[in-house]
């Protein structure tokens, strides 16, 4: 493997998700008729913006907090707030993106929870949801025995991969779906590859390559916290102030 230090690769993801994000809000600015809060189809919009930018780049952001040299010595404090928020963060906009897509559903009278990506997505915001308790009750509050700690800490690693993977695919899905509801008549049809479906199947290509990066880069050794597995990486965030 390319022997490349953390923080470039760390700036070109970074650049890498804010550019998935300016390419989904613009593809439902230009193409889908941009944002309201009315129920229609421009509240909809709101729903692949926020999941994007949530359940991905955040969430991504989030899981790669403690593969920064920063993070490896001095106050740990700091650094579990900033994993924890960043990861609230994304669940708040998760919150917002289910809530734009339902309130459409529902004001137009549309069945909900009837497709693949909607199964797929409920899912995923589950398991994050299960995940940020289950950190929260084990690494932040006091009262989590040291054996539940080192426990637990190899399983909420595995999941954090495997959410994000399967946010990149809920994506992807989506993408997808809603490429075959829009594009179907004259030129614009989907099989013609119009310039829209272009630039969205791009986006979902993107968003695929961050999530592979991402993951990519909690793998590696080498950028792991040399200490990733000693009794003081687990200590409880309220007592941990060293
Ligand atoms: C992690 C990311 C995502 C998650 C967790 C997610 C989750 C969901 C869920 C739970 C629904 C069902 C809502 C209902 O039944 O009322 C839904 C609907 C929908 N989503 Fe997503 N979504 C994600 C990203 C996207 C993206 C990027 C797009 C791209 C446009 C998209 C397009 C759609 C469409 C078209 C629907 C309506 C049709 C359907 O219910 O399948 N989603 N999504």
């Amino acid at each position: 493997m390319l022997d490349i230090p953390f923080p470039p690769f760390c700036a070109f993801l970074g650049s890498l998700g804010l550019l998935c994000v300016a390419l989904v809000s613009a593809w439902c600015q230009h193409w889908r008729g941009g944002f309201s809060l009315d129920g229609g189809s421009r509240t909809f919009n709101w729903h692949p913006v926020l999941m994007v930018t949530g359940l991905v780049v955040l969430y991504g952001a989030a899981a790669l907090v403690y593969r920064l040299p920063n993070t490896w010595s001095g106050p740990k404090l700091p650094w579990k707030l900033l994993h924890g928020g960043l990861a609230l963060g994304a669940f708040v906009l998760t919150v917002l993106g289910l809530a734009a897509v339902f309130r459409f559903h529902n004001s137009n009278g549309t069945p909900n929870m009837y497709s693949l990506h909607s199964w797929m997505g409920l899912g995923t915001v589950l398991l994050f949801s299960c995940q940020w308790a289950a950190g929260f009750g084990t690494f932040l509050l006091p009262w989590a025995p040291a054996w539940l700690r080192q426990l637990y800490k190899p399983i909420h690693v595995f999941f954090g991969s495997t959410i994000l993977m399967l946010s990149v695919a809920s994506c992807v899905s989506g993408i997808n779906e809603k490429l075959f509801f829009s594009l179907k008549n004259g030129t614009t049809q989907y099989k013609l590859l119009p310039a829209e479906a272009v630039f969205a199947n791009t986006l979902g290509i993107l968003i695929l390559l961050f999530g592979v990066l991402v993951v990519g880069a909690l793998a590696r050794p080498s950028w792991k916290r040399p200490d990733s597995d000693s009794l003081d990486s687990r200590q409880p965030l309220l007592s941990a102030e060293r």
